[in-house]
């Protein structure tokens, strides 16, 4: 296990069985083993600095059917809304005053939102802050789309894979999505040139270890700028509302792995991990995690888009979740720091 551990510290990529081999017998000991050397690497890249992204999550309108999604189509227990160019620019100020950086716009696949429309709000955004980054998240688009957001100036985005097994995909997805689809864009998208995140939950329903491997596979190969994973958690009103959540341990083993895999990545500790114990995300970044995404969309807003139950932060300004950040990222020795956090070395 030890020599597994050390075999991903010196950057070698450890076999399929040896990354089955690891996950299936992880144990207290070896994780601790882990999560020091992923701090190694962390602090040797980045330091102590934690980075923030502000979220906004601009519109809960979706045209997928995720089964595992409380935005799902079919969930008319929703309440839906979306915000306009003026209502986002206004959270882009409200977050650059408390040190944000980093801007992303999150949302379900909106069909409202034409390419046009957004590129005149990411065009709008980077001409009033240009010292900050804008990050999407918008789902699956054609690549026409992509490049002219790239070009009115997005710098990333974030497209989960969701699982890189194909008939672990097609159990969490309605038949009209395809991972061979999900994969596409991810490519796309790095092709065009941005910094390209991708990601998973973590027990989702259906996962078995040979899915994870699966997941830490394509990572590999798609060599992503960053990854974001964070527990499943039931919302009730999904087709899995009864299926249990994912793991904190499992989630923080998994952090360490991927820090060792691809060292200089960035590395989220998610609102789900805060969301499913007290400390995730202190946890996460002790792990090696190197940014947090609190939420900066308007507080009248936040508990309409609820992707699971019981999610964190809901009732709580921008700026207190600023200051609690700072708080829990300073009671583990870490800092919270203002940049745009690019990606190093990659
Ligand atoms: N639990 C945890 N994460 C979820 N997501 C969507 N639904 C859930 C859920 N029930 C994640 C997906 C998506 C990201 C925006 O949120 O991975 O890509
Ligand atoms: Fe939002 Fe703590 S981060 S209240």
């Amino acid at each position: 296990m030890i020599n597994l551990i050390d075999k991903l510290a010196t950057e070698q990529c450890l076999l399929y069985d040896e990354m089955h081999y690891l996950i299936e017998n992880r144990n207290e000991e070896t994780a601790q083993y882990l999560f020091e050397k992923a701090r190694q690497v962390r602090i040797l890249h980045y330091g102590h600095d934690v980075y923030m992204r502000g979220l906004i999550e601009f519109t809960n309108y979706c045209r997928n059917d995720c089964y595992y999604c409380g935005i799902r189509k079919s969930n008319c227990n929703a309440e839906r809304y979306r915000l306009t160019k003026d209502q986002i620019l206004h959270c882009c100020d409200v977050g650059y005053k408390l040190g944000f950086r980093t801007f992303v716009l999150q949302g379900g696949e909106d069909g409202h939102y034409r390419d046009e429309v957004l590129a005149d709000i990411v065009s709008s955004i980077k001409e009033e802050y240009p010292d900050c980054a804008v990050t999407l998240s918008l789902g699956e688009r054609s690549y026409e789309s992509y490049k002219m957001l790239f070009e009115a100036g997005a710098d990333r985005y974030l497209l989960r894979h969701e699982t890189a097994n194909e008939e672990h995909y097609s159990k969490l997805h309605p038949p009209v999505m395809s991972l061979k689809n999900r994969k596409q864009c991810l490519y796309n998208l790095k092709e065009i040139g941005y910094q390209v995140g991708c990601g998973f939950m973590v027990g989702s329903p259906f996962q078995t270890v040979d899915c994870l491997v699966e997941d830490l596979m394509f990572i590999k190969e798609l060599r992503p700028h960053m990854v974001g994973i964070g527990p499943y958690i039931p919302h009730k009103d999904t087709p899995f509302a009864d299926k249990p959540s994912g793991t904190l341990e499992l989630t923080l083993f998994l952090l360490g792995i991927i820090r060792l895999m691809l060292p200089g990545v960035l590395l989220p500790a998610t609102t789900a991990l805060g969301t499913i114990h007290p400390k995730g995300r202190e946890l996460g970044i002790l792990a090696g995690a190197n940014v947090v995404m609190p939420n900066l969309s308007p507080t009248d807003v936040r508990k309409k888009y609820l992707l699971y139950d019981n999610k964190i932060c809901t009732g709580d300004e921008a700026a207190e979740c600023r200051k609690c950040l700072e708080r829990r990222i300073e009671s583990i020795g870490y800092k919270l720091v203002v940049s745009r956090g690019d990606c190093k070395y990659m």
